[in-house]
């Protein structure tokens, strides 16, 4: 732990990490992009540990995008054999720290592999309840709220009643709204993520590539996020 008083700062519930920079951080070092990625994802876990030891409920993670298909076959393969071997090999992380993991995002076209190793994770973490991973793979905003609104359709539910906690009842997790969204590696944008969820965001967007954004790199977010003053539309809060 670092020498950051929590006592003193105020704990989002949900955060969103958009993890970014993976490419970038491989270039500057010479090396292949899939080097970077294989970088990010071994920092994902001691992130995400550390990241619910101090008090968040829940951690929705971009990993791969709906667009992220669009790549090149090879780098595409290896994300994809990095899903597996987090999800397989890490089942003992995730039980002795309690965690429940869930995804959010299409299955096609996934391998069957990710989409077995994605499963049996699951069912395995299902009854754990010291915090939530939501690992967004395959991903994309925009389908969430297309599937959403075709379950809606097929189901025959009065939509003239419906309120905004109803809608949230057919994405992909019944999940609360994200309170602090992160994108490492200084790009400014969404790129399609947890459109629905991000409506009253704060945003934060460090200029670290993913790779080297580590537990103090974290705190300095929850130190921006205790400072904001979140309005949701009415009078200051201060
Ligand atoms: C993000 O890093 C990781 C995934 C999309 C899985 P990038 O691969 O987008 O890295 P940059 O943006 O090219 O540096
Ligand atoms: C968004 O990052 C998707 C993930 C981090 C998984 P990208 O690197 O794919 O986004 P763009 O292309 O820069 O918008
Ligand atoms: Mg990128």
């Amino acid at each position: 732990m670092n020498n950051v008083d929590y006592s003193q700062l105020k704990i989002p519930t949900h955060v969103g990490i958009i993890v970014d920079g993976n490419g970038r951080w491989a270039k500057e070092r010479g090396l292949p992009r899939i080097k970077g990625h294989d970088a990010g994802f071994e920092n994902l876990k001691q992130l995400s540990l550390y990241i619910l030891k101090r008090g968040v409920k829940v951690l929705s993670l971009y990993v791969f995008s709906t667009e992220n298909f669009k790549r090149a076959e090879e780098e595409v393969g290896h994300l994809m054999g990095l899903f597996v071997r987090l999800y397989k090999k890490n089942l003992s992380l995730f039980m002795d720290n309690n965690i429940k993991v869930v995804f959010s995002g299409r299955d096609e076209p996934l391998p069957k592999s990710v989409i077995e190793a994605r499963d049996e994770l699951v069912e395995a973490t299902k009854n754990n309840t010291g915090g939530i991973v939501n690992f967004c793979m395959n991903y994309g905003g925009r389908a969430e709220i297309m599937d959403a609104v075709r379950k809606i359709a097929h189901s025959g539910v009065d939509v003239d009643t419906m309120t905004d906690e109803d809608f949230r009842h057919y994405l992909y997790q019944d999940l609360p709204d994200i309170d602090l969204m992160i994108r490492t590696s200084g790009e400014l944008r969404l790129s399609n993520f947890l459109l629905w969820q991000n409506s009253y965001a704060e945003f934060y967007f460090p200029k670290t590539k993913f790779p080297d954004f580590h537990e103090a790199d974290f705190d300095q977010a929850i130190i921006e996020y205790t400072s904001r003053d979140r309005r949701f539309g009415g009078i200051k809060n201060s």
